[in-house]
This record gives structure tokens, sequence and C-alpha cells, in this order.
């Protein structure tokens, strides 16, 4: 009797054990949102220390931001965020892709504030109108130099 009990204990401990693992991790809107928005002020130094090939690495990468958004919360309470991101955001990107292209440091500041004004409005649409994005003040990071050319 007692065996019995410890084996159906063993394979049951064995099962859970599996199901965690098959449980894959999903990143929160709200934690892809963070990594966006650091991306978004490190674009912003970068561009502004006229490091182009770090300001494309940036942009790069936010956008890869936007890609996983879209892939691990295509939709958020309710909202289409998968559909909301291409007309939200594809304009400004290009834009600043094509200052960053030109290394046109006036193109790039208002190709910014058209970026940031996107986000706004997303989040807007989003019933998130609380989240308004700026140019950044102070670099997100310190220990890394936005103003080093290769
Ligand atoms: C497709 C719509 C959409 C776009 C475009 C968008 N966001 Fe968001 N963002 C959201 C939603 C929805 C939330 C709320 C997530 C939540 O409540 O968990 C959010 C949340 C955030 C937050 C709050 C996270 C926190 O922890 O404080 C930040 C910061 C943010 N977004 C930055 C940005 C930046 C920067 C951009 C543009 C480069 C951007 N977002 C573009 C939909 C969007």
């Amino acid at each position: 009797m007692k065996f019995y009990v410890i084996v159906i204990l063993f394979i049951s401990g064995l099962s859970h054990a599996a199901s965690q693992e098959s449980a894959a991790y999903v990143p929160g809107l709200g934690e892809i949102m963070g990594s966006i928005q650091m991306r978004h002020a490190k674009l912003w130094f970068a561009a502004k220390g006229e490091n182009w090939p770090l300001a494309a690495y940036e942009l790069d990468e936010l956008k890869e931001g936007f890609e996983d958004a879209a892939k691990y919360q295509p939709d958020f309470k309710g909202k289409p965020i998968a559909e909301m991101i291409g007309p939200a955001t594809q304009k400004p990107l290009a834009e600043v892709a094509e200052a960053i292209d030109e290394k046109d440091s006036l193109h790039f500041v208002k190709a910014y504030d058209q970026l940031s004004r996107a986000c706004s409005s997303c989040h807007r649409s989003a019933g998130r109108g609380f989240i308004v994005i700026q140019r950044p003040t102070t670099p997100p990071y310190t220990d890394q130099r936005y103003d080093a050319r290769p």
C-alpha cells in the first residue's frame, strides 16, 4: 500500500516538473514596452552623439521590440496590438531610418518627435493615454559611450 502511494507521488512529481518546463515564458506587454523605451532613449543619445551606426542599431532593436509585441501580445485587453503597430509606427520609423542614413541631425530630431508622438498616440488608442513619450534629457545608462565613433 505504502509503495503505491510513493509511486503515485513520484509520478505526479515528474509530470509537474515536466509541465513547468514546457510552460514557455511569454513576456508581458509592459515588459516589452520597457525595453522599447530603453531603445527609444538610447536612440536619441546615439544620434545626438552622431554615432550613426549605433543609432541604426538601436532603431533595429526598437523595431524588434515591436515585432515581439505583435508576436507575444497580439491582443492586449481587447486591443488588436499586432494590427495597431504598423499603421501607428511605420511612417515615423521610416523617417527616422532615412535621417540616420543621411546622417542628418535636423531631420532626425523632427522624425524622432514624430515617433514619440506615435508612441503616445497608440497609448491613447489603447486606453493608456497617461503614458506619454518625449525626448529624454539624461542617458538611460552612463557606462556606454553614445558619441564613440567607430
Ligand atoms: C501598438 C500600440 C503601441 C505603440 C505603437 C507603442 N506602445 Fe507603448 N504601450 C502600449 C500599451 C497597450 C501599453 C500598456 C501595457 C500594459 O498596460 O501592460 C504600453 C506601455 C508603454 C510603457 C509603460 C511601461 C512601463 O512600465 O511604464 C512605455 C514606457 C511605453 N509603452 C513606451 C513606448 C514607446 C517609447 C513607444 C514608441 C517608440 C511605444 N510605447 C509605442 C502600446 C503601444
